[in-house]
């Protein structure tokens, strides 16, 4: 049987762990990229666990040599692995959330993991993308805009301003990206994760809906900031 290939970023729990649920009984092995395979509790013969620590360089490589075990073409990349204020700090959100507070090494953290460590992925993951078309995806927030479409309590400078960098990032990328590789960025909803407890939206259905933009393609997206839905989200 032929499969389309995905490789899928905080596979553990949440939303990536939802895009694994999704894509492996849609057409798709799925790789889904843990930082801790033992606590990983998917078990499909369609998804395979693999370890990856998005801010180390040397855990990616060796992610992409698993990879290679198995195939020469992921067909949808995920950048799906993310801290916001509560799950960067342990708790003390006002180390990235109060300008009295802020720690420089906290923010730098936000930023290491939600804004630097998808583009090295994908850096990793170019040999890999060779299918026409094939999809880069990198989960952003509504909190990068300055038109949030939901109320917040607090500035959060950490999470906000990291997110905007990855929707900058995810824009520079068309530029290098082979012609056959269609990105985006994407606000996922106010979904009930680890993450965000008082959320809403189920992840599973916003995975599927995520994943119909790349089934509606339209190219005026490339490099852009887009709500779950498929529009153009207000920057
Ligand atoms: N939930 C929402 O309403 C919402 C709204 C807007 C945007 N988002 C975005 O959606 C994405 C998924 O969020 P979620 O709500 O599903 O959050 P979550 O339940 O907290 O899951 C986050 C995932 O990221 C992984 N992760 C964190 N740091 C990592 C690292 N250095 N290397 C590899 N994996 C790492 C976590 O792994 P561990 O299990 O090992 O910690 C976990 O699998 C994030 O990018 C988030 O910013 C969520």
């Amino acid at each position: 049987m032929s499969f389309n290939y995905a490789f899928v970023t905080g596979a553990s729990q949440g939303l990536g762990k939802a895009f694994c649920e999704y894509l492996s009984v849609n057409g798709y092995f799925v790789f889904a990229g843990v930082r801790d395979i033992q606590r990983f509790d998917l078990a499909h013969e369609n998804v395979c666990p693999v370890v990856i620590d998005v801010t180390s360089d040397s855990s990616i490589s060796q992610a992409c040599e698993k990879v290679r075990e198995k195939t020469n073409a992921i067909d949808l990349l995920i950048n799906n692995a993310g801290i916001n204020k509560d799950t960067a700090t342990f708790g003390n959100k006002n180390l990235v959330c109060k300008l009295d507070q802020l720690d420089r090494g906290m923010l730098l953290k936000m930023f290491n993991t939600n804004s630097v460590s998808p583009l090295m992925v994908t850096k990793c993951f170019l040999p890999f993308l060779v299918t026409d078309p094939c999809f880069v995806i990198n989960i952003s927030s509504n909190r990068a805009s300055f038109h949030d479409e939901l109320p917040n309590e607090n500035a959060n400078y950490g999470y906000r301003a990291s997110k905007i960098a990855l929707n900058m990032y995810t824009f520079c990328s068309v530029w290098d990206l082979p012609k056959n590789v269609k990105t985006f960025a994407v606000h996922p909803g106010d979904m009930k994760t680890h993450m965000n407890p008082d959320g809403v939206d189920e992840p599973l259905i916003q995975a599927e809906k995520i994943i119909n933009i790349t089934k509606n393609w339209n190219d005026e997206f490339n490099g852009k900031f887009l709500r779950y839905s498929g529009e153009l989200y207000p920057l």
